[in-house]
């Protein structure tokens, strides 16, 4: 694992994405390590299906993934940059859907490890690496990658323009970024928290559709397609929240994302689907080039 990990924000979204290793004393890897065992699974021969619950910690899961693959039309061997990788979903659907390599990017140190585990238990080690780093300052150099892929994460980025500028070093010329994002909607009422990306303000940083588009276009990204998905990931939320309700009565089940954020998921969960149903929060998926 390589470390870039600087200052005060990466402290910050630590302490936000891996809350329940202090309470808890065991790291986030050995915790869903014993709960693939306890659901009867080894933890070192997993299948994509099986680790879906912990892997895609954005609205929409592999669908949302897989249509953000679709509509930028990645080709084999091509070389993704997965910023703000979470736990690597994204990365290992790209190398075993698209056979792309990619490398994933996360300030989480505790996420880091997980994707490293996960993509070794499921035979996908080879087509994808991890470092732990901030966005903004990545090890690896310039135009190494051919497509920039990010999926909820700059909402957590205090300093996108930093993340902008260091995607403008990263791309080869006529470089593509692939963003599924959380936006703020039109209503300006205050987010109601805990939501899965933050508890309190210190780690939410959002931003208007408008304000991003103007951003990216100044940094020299040219939109080529831009959707509004917001309906289709209320629908999601909507039928997870039901469904993580009765989480707990389920027998063995395979882990989920309460074992990352603790039984308050679920309160994040159903914020998260009242702030879409508000107006609070939309979400995009898109496409830019680099001009
Ligand atoms: C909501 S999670 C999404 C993870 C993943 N993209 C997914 O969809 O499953 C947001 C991720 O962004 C990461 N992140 C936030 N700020 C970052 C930064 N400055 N550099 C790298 N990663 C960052 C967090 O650690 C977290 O893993």
């Amino acid at each position: 694992m390589t470390d870039q990990i600087h200052d005060h924000d990466a402290r910050v979204l630590n302490d936000h994405y891996d809350a329940l290793a202090t309470g808890s004393g065991q790291s986030l890897v050995v915790r869903l390590r014993a709960a693939f065992r306890d659901a009867g699974r080894d933890p070192e021969r997993l299948t994509l299906d099986e680790v879906a619950g912990i892997d895609q910690l954005h609205l929409g899961g592999r669908a949302a993934s897989r249509s953000l693959l679709a509509l930028g039309e990645l080709l084999p061997d091509q070389r993704v940059l997965d910023v703000g990788c979470g736990t690597g979903g994204a990365s290992r659907l790209l190398a075993e859907e698209a056979g792309c390599e990619v490398v994933g990017v996360d300030i989480t140190r505790a996420f880091i490890e997980v994707a490293e585990w996960l993509s070794a238990a499921t035979g996908l080690a080879s087509r994808t690496r991890f470092l732990c780093a901030d966005a903004a300052r990545t090890p690896l150099p310039d135009r190494a990658c051919d497509v920039i892929w990010c999926q909820h994460a700059l909402m957590n980025m205090p300093d996108v323009a930093g993340v902008l500028a260091e995607w403008r070093r990263l791309l080869v010329p006529g470089g593509r970024v692939l963003l599924h994002e959380v936006v703020a909607g039109d209503n300006p009422e205050p987010l109601v928290l805990p939501v899965p990306w933050a508890r309190t303000a210190a780690t939410s940083h959002l931003q208007g559709r408008e304000a991003l588009q103007a951003r990216l276009e100044e940094a020299g990204f040219v939109p080529v397609c831009v959707r509004d998905v917001t309906e289709t990931a209320l629908a999601w939320r909507q039928k997870h929240a039901r469904r993580e309700s009765g989480e707990r009565s389920a027998s063995a089940p395979l882990p989920g994302p309460t074992l990352i954020f603790g039984d308050e998921f679920v309160e994040m969960g159903r914020n998260l689907r009242d702030n879409l149903a508000a107006g609070r929060v939309r979400i995009l998926e898109g496409v830019w080039h680099l001009a």
